[in-house]
């Protein structure tokens, strides 16, 4: 049952999964290595929202990623290296090799005061000093939270104080492209305001100077040379937390989504293995940064679990030029590729005379992630870079669901442009109507929800269960709210919408408008803001943020105040958080209880001003007019 290999297997497996979901993740349980078996399968209540897989079972991730391998296939490369600099060096590391740098630096982390229940903040460059410190930290049972190395310093020491993190590991610098990022510095600034943490180990990477702080900041090379290579894989409940990592929702800060060892561990690996149909000479590419969820399952847990080979790929797709991409696919004969919509729209516009150059005969399987794919992006993926004959997986899931939930099987499944498929082994998805209640006829449209807990589901939100059980399990009795809006055809087949909350996702990240708001409310000309999202070609939603700004302010000229905003998202978020669009207002649609008419503002973003349906309740609907003459003169 572990590897699904046609249609009738997948339908067979599906109905196992749902008609007696314990025995059918028990058997595929089975392929793992266990400390100590489980006493029962799953414990679960959505209500209270608590999910126990695997119960009393022990066990540690990583000698199911790298001792078994190690064992069996040593000489086995599992990690290639591909440097921002195109004619950079080149690392290969095999099992055995990274087996012993994940049990030396496990060594360090221990030797640096860090016990098993103790969380490590990571804020690495893409390079495989991230991936080994992220499985050393499994391989001691600490509890990892890697923060992607563009968010700001203030978002870095929310994380790090949230999840009370006792080290931070990082790197003196990165490079991304031409751009470089001075991430010791960052650390610096954002450790100001982190009394928990004791020690900050850094990588030289960029080999620029860096301040050393005495007493807390350690080099890794000479704390790796200090300890030796042997460190024993601490055993670990299975529902002993594995990582944390934060994620934006309609309200209030990012939340750290918690996932646990055992559950995350099986639905990683399989569903890595049948949704890329993976074969054991494939070489596996994920763009995805570790900063992300998907770096966490599909560039290193799932991989490493089925030991395969992954590329790990430091720079961006048009870094030295529009082609990097397809020159590093033939490069290291990659044969499944993994990316992102807005990844494949941006390189689609650029034209193919970056494409053209390239093979690409190396390829078998493309997938994508992280938002909706439109027909056009797909087709011209299945054509130029596929060549007519990789089928695509369209992989939707979530931080929260921790691996793959809807796509299709490459391969095994007929694929559909813009469709991602139907649910996994395990995934029971409902559409529900505006009450809630399911909606039973096959083709329908509704809001897309899950009625069973697969192994990886979220666990808690670090620090407040209550929020967990309120924002997933507490609109919709009984059932796991996803916050997406979704199609199902009368085979059965998913498609995708896109958010039904406050969150936007811009190039595959999501953001809360709240989290916008708040940023942009910070710069010393604003008042107050909204932030919507609207269609925008490349990044799938662009931000468009309405501002009210100060009396004093009027003395800068517009162009400042914007620059001044942005600078501001980017001190409190992160540059990936720049509004596109701003529009400065002197007054937003307020209901007269004084909520904010986001529908309205939604539409103008949309340039939609036909349908702004019924603004006879606003407070002071001459404000609509005021930004309807400012779409219109292009203000914005
Ligand atoms: C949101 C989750 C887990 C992957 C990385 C993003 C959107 C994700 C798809 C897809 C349409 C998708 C959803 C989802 N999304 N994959 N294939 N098609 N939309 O993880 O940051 O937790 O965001 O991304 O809206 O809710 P994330």
């Amino acid at each position: 049952m572990y590897h699904i290999k046609s249609i009738a297997q997948y339908k067979k497996a599906y109905k196992a999964s749902v008609q007696n979901p314990e025995q059918f993740w028990a058997e595929i349980a089975e392929n793992f290595v266990w400390q100590k078996p489980w006493d029962k399968v799953l414990d679960w209540n959505f209500t209270e929202h608590s999910i126990k897989w695997f119960v009393n079972a022990q066990l540690n991730i990583t000698e199911n990623a790298l001792d078994r391998h190690a064992q069996k296939t040593p000489r086995k490369t599992a990690i290639v290296f591909e440097p921002n600099d195109p004619n950079g060096k080149i690392e290969k590391i095999t099992y055995l090799a990274l087996l012993k740098r994940v049990c030396q630096f496990a060594n360090v982390l221990k030797a640096n005061g860090i016990k098993k229940g103790d969380c490590v903040c990571i804020y690495m460059p893409m390079i495989p000093e991230l991936t080994v410190a992220v499985l050393a930290c499994a391989r001691i049972g600490a509890i990892h939270s890697v923060v992607f190395a563009g968010f700001s310093a203030a978002s870095l020491a929310d994380r790090v104080n949230d999840a009370q993190a006792k080290m931070v590991i990082t790197a003196d610098g990165l490079n991304r492209g031409s751009k470089f990022i001075d991430l010791k510095q960052i650390v610096d600034e954002a450790l100001v305001h982190c009394p928990c943490v004791h020690t900050v180990l850094v990588k030289k990477h960029t080999k620029t100077p860096i301040k050393i702080k005495k007493n807390r900041d350690k080099l890794i090379t000479t704390e790796m040379a200090k300890v030796g290579f042997d460190c024993p894989a601490e055993p670990m409940d299975s529902e002993d937390m594995l990582f944390i990592l934060y994620t934006s929702g309609s309200t209030g800060k990012p939340k750290g989504v918690v996932h646990t060892c055992g559950g995350y561990m099986v639905y990683a690996a399989y569903t890595f293995q049948n949704v890329f149909q993976y074969r054991k000479n494939d070489v596996f590419w994920c763009t995805a940064d570790i900063g992300w969820v998907t770096g966490h399952t599909y560039m290193v847990y799932g991989p490493l679990l089925n030991g395969a080979t992954v590329l790990m790929f430091e720079g961006v797709p048009t870094y030295p030029d529009a082609g990097r991409f397809w020159q590093v696919i033939d490069k290291h004969k990659v044969s499944i590729f993994y990316t992102a919509p807005t990844a494949i729209r941006s390189l689609m516009q650029l034209g193919l005379e970056y494409v053209t150059p390239y093979k690409l005969d190396s390829l078998r399987v493309l997938g994508t992630v992280g938002e909706p794919i439109n027909e056009e992006a797909w087709h011209w993926y299945s054509q130029h870079i596929g060549k007519n004959n990789c089928p695509i997986v369209d992989t939707w899931w979530q931080t929260e669901t921790g691996g793959i939930m809807i796509s299709t099987l490459a391969g095994v499944h007929e694929t559909q442009a813009a469709w991602a498929g139907f649910p996994l082994p395990g995934v029971q998805a409902v559409l529900l109507d505006a009450k809630g209640k399911e909606i039973k006829q096959k083709e329908a449209e509704g809001y897309l929800a899950i009625k069973f807990p697969h192994p990886a589901i979220i666990r808690t939100t670090f620090g407040d269960h209550e929020r967990c059980r309120q924002v997933y399990f507490g609109v919709y009795k009984n059932y796991y709210f996803t916050g997406d809006g979704a199609k199902r055809s009368a085979d059965g087949r998913y498609r995708i919408i896109g958010r039904v909350d406050d969150v936007i996702n811009v190039s595959g990240h999501r953001f809360g408008t709240a989290e916008i708001e708040n940023a942009i409310n910070e710069d010393k000309n604003a008042i107050e803001s909204a932030v919507v999202g609207y269609p925008h070609d490349i990044k799938g939603q662009g931000i468009f943020a309405y501002v009210i700004i100060s009396q004093e302010a009027n003395d800068s000229s517009p162009d400042e105040i914007k620059k001044s905003i942005l600078a501001t998202v980017s001190k409190q978020i992160g540059a990936i958080a720049k509004p596109d669009k701003i529009m400065m207002v002197s007054g937003l649609p307020k209901t007269r209880s004084g909520k904010i008419m986001r529908r309205i503002l939604r539409k103008v973003a949309e340039n939609d001003l036909q349908n702004l349906g019924d603004t006879s309740t606003l407070l002071d609907p001459s404000v609509v007019d005021e930004i309807i003459q400012k779409i219109n003169a292009l203000e914005v």
